[in-house]
């Protein structure tokens, strides 16, 4: 079991910049790398950038194929706040990569089984940029979850359903289920990057980072990946050790 190396950096700027760095080198690297792409606020800023590196010609994902992380059920795939949508409007479209290359995730767990097993006969995800929950869930993988865990159909906990109601209109009624890639899947991923950005993160990815791993923080379970990079601002780990940033 490792920790995961922590880069934190200055604020949410610098942590899109670094995060956008990590993941274009993640495509240089593998041009046909498979990502499983988480949406929510932090990640949005290196999705920009990553955009910005498309349009100049830095980066080439066209070979890339994106993966949904999560769903709400009972949500169309155009609806404003189909995460798929999101995902594909932020990440697959500004980088160029064929909306067809994009991979939703099936909606009813016999359906999830066989997803599971086809991506994993295929060698996995590559690479997973995620994204903590305040209670510590990855994905829709709401404590407590079980480091195997199968992507499945999930009831979004009330804690999560009141966080994501920060992106609905008022009055709207947040879905109560969701399917979810499984941490199984996820923590089997050659290359991990977590994002974590602010001081509502900050206790959590310290229990995170440095409790012993249970299924309570699904996120601790990712102390049992191998390669984890956590990019993290000052505002989430003000005393987290690890690389720093100084610019
Ligand atoms: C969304 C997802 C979630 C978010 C998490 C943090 O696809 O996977 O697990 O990453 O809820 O959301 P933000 O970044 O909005 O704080």
């Amino acid at each position: 079991m490792s920790r995961p190396s922590v880069h934190r950096v200055a604020d949410y700027d610098d942590l899109s910049r670094v995060a956008a760095r990590v993941v274009a080198e993640a495509i240089r690297d593998m041009p046909t790398a498979r990502i499983l792409v988480a949406t929510g606020a932090t990640p949005m800023g290196a999705y920009r950038v990553l955009g910005k590196l498309t349009g100049a010609g830095e980066i080439d994902a066209s070979g890339a194929t994106v993966f949904q992380l999560d769903e709400y059920l009972g949500v169309g795939r155009n609806h404003r706040r189909s995460l798929g949508r999101w995902a594909l409007e932020t990440f697959v479209l500004p980088l160029s990569i064929d909306e067809g290359r994009f991979v939703r995730l099936p909606f009813d767990d016999a359906a999830l089984t066989a997803y599971d097993r086809r991506i994993r006969d295929e060698g996995g995800y590559d690479l997973a940029i995620l994204g903590i929950g305040e209670n510590g869930h990855l994905g829709f993988n709401e404590p407590p979850t079980e480091a195997d865990a199968p992507s499945r159909v999930v009831q979004l906990s009330a804690a999560s359903r009141r966080s994501n109601a920060r992106y609905w209109d008022p009055g709207a009624v947040v879905p109560e289920r969701a399917v979810t890639v499984g941490l199984g899947p996820i923590l089997r991923a050659r290359r991990i990057v977590l994002l974590v950005s602010g001081a509502r993160k900050r206790t959590i990815l310290r229990r995170a980072l440095f409790e012993p791993p249970t299924p309570d923080v699904p996120a601790s379970l990712l102390q049992r990946a191998h390669d984890v990079l956590v990019v993290a601002d000052r505002a989430a780990a003000p005393d987290a050790t690890g690389r720093e940033d100084h610019r």
